[in-house]
């Protein structure tokens, strides 16, 4: 089966271990930070050999699939010509602890995926892999079987969101449609879900469970 390539913005805890899983699964991946390629090629290397280092607007443009990987109090920097018409998967979170106070999630009602959304207008954004620990990714993935650790999305284009479940099956975990992108907030840190490792019908439980 072909795979789309995925473009992978930020590359450091999280975005080489979704690199690392992705290329297992045969997917072709562009990876960046905030610098020029030459930064990333230690990286590549040692953790995430086959990958492509890239800059952020090489991997947005030459995704098939971007996620995005990086700090959220830097997504304004994120290349929004090039991520326009593309699925974006946002997997980022806001977590004061480590991002210190971050006014523009802080003081806006939307959950922080629809403020990603709000900013990035052409794009078709997906919740999802943000409520995972990175470590966990590689050990507890279980490509090929059914039942097992189940992962949350949140979009409005129902077209983005079976690609990015097919993403998710193809990392090894079984995806759960948790409705449209304003339904994320019921994964963002300080949820049942967020951290929980539940199978699908766990994860449903956890997901009705949260309040604001
Ligand atoms: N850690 C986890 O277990 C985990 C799991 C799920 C989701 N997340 C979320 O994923 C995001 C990243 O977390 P992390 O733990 O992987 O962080 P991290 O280890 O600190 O890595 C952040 C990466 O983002 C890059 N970056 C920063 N600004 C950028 C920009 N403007 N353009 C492109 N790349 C940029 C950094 O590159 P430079 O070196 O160039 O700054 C670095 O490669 C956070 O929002 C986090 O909440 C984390």
């Amino acid at each position: 089966m072909s795979r789309p390539d995925l473009g992978i913005i930020g590359a450091g805890r999280v975005g080489t271990a979704l690199a690392r899983l992705a290329m297992r699964s045969g997917y072709r991946v562009f990876l960046a930070n905030s610098r020029a390629p030459e930064s990333l090629k230690l990286v590549a290397e040692v953790l995430t050999p086959g990958a492509t280092p890239v800059t952020a607007g090489e991997a947005a443009s030459r995704g098939g699939l971007v996620i995005l990987a990086l700090p959220i109090r830097r997504f304004r920097a994120l290349p929004v010509e090039e991520l326009a018409a593309k699925v974006v998967v946002d997997a980022m979170n806001y977590l004061p602890e480590e991002d210190g106070i971050f006014a523009d999630v802080e003081e806006d009602s939307r959950s922080s995926s629809e403020i990603v959304q709000g900013f990035l207008t052409r794009s078709r954004v997906v919740k999802a892999l943000n409520h995972v620990g990175y470590g966990e990714l590689e050990e507890e993935s279980l490509p090929g079987i059914e039942g097992r650790r189940a992962f949350a999305l949140a979009g409005d284009d129902p077209a983005a969101k079976r690609a990015i479940a097919e993403l998710i099956s193809d990392l090894g975990f079984d995806s759960l449609d948790a409705g449209p992108l304003s339904e994320g907030w019921r994964f963002e840190p300080g949820t049942p879900a967020f951290g929980g490792r539940y199978t699908a019908s766990g994860l449903r439980r956890a997901l009705d469970a949260a309040t604001r």
